[in-house]
């Protein structure tokens, strides 16, 4: 692909202010020599005012998604985009969350522009582990591990029962819940049909990928073998 084209499509304008930043000698190698739009170079060696390119396209990403964020493109509040740079929202192929965390949800979140990948990690076939963090109104009862378990649970309007969830009860009203599905508000909805109610709810793991250490509203790009690791559990 050729170097005006492969870089208005990470984001950094259209192809003629791309021609422009060419032009005015902005592009670069890793030297400081300054490239031209038909050069053939290595991504790896191409400067942006002496930045390194944004990754190139198969870019995943993790975030601890903060509070009060909402997973769209289009909300009148803030929005997950919004925590990366703005070259992100205009990258192509586009980057897209992988499922999404309701507003109030917060935790590990995926991001993704390559459509296989995320049709792999969300398909209930893939049976991709989501563990979420629950903090409850009620005590729990002591029966909502069996119910969850049973593969029978039917939430209101839904045609299908859920897959089996495993529930670990850590305290009296504090839960870690793992489902293999991504329904609608599917784990407010399973703790509501078991008499209960969420108050906050964190998403900790996908796969065998974990949240770690990573702060709340930081991002960051995953390499090989940490996307590996969705599927690895
Ligand atoms: N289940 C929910 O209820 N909310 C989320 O954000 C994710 C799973």
């Amino acid at each position: 692909m050729k170097l005006v084209k492969l870089i208005a499509n990470l984001g950094y304008g259209s192809r003629k202010d791309v021609t422009q930043l060419f032009r005015s000698g902005r592009v670069t190698d890793a030297d400081g020599e300054v490239l031209y739009a038909d050069d053939v170079v290595p991504y790896a060696t191409i400067r942006v005012d002496d930045e390194p390119l944004d990754p190139p396209p198969g870019l995943v990403l993790m975030m601890n998604k903060p509070l009060s964020v909402t997973c769209s493109r289009k909300d009148p509040g803030r929005v997950v985009y919004d925590l990366l740079p703005p070259r992100y929202s205009v990258r192509s192929p586009a980057l897209s969350t992988v499922g999404r965390l309701d507003r109030d949800t917060t935790g590990l979140l995926l991001f993704t522009d390559d459509g296989a990948l995320l049709h792999r990690i969300i398909s209930p076939k893939a049976q991709v582990s989501k563990v979420y963090e629950a903090t409850l109104a009620q005590d729990l009862r002591g029966d909502e591990g069996e119910l969850f378990a049973s593969g029978t649970l039917m939430l209101e309007s839904e045609k299908e029962p859920l897959a089996p969830a495993v529930l670990e009860v850590l305290r009296p009203r504090h839960a870690q819940l793992t489902v293999t599905e991504g329904r609608y508000h599917q784990v407010r909805r399973m703790f509501a049909a078991a008499g209960n109610h969420v108050e906050t709810l964190q998403r900790i793991s996908v796969g065998g990928l974990a949240l770690g250490e990573l702060p709340v509203g930081a991002w960051r790009a995953l390499d090989a073998g940490e996307v590996a690791r969705i599927f690895a559990a």
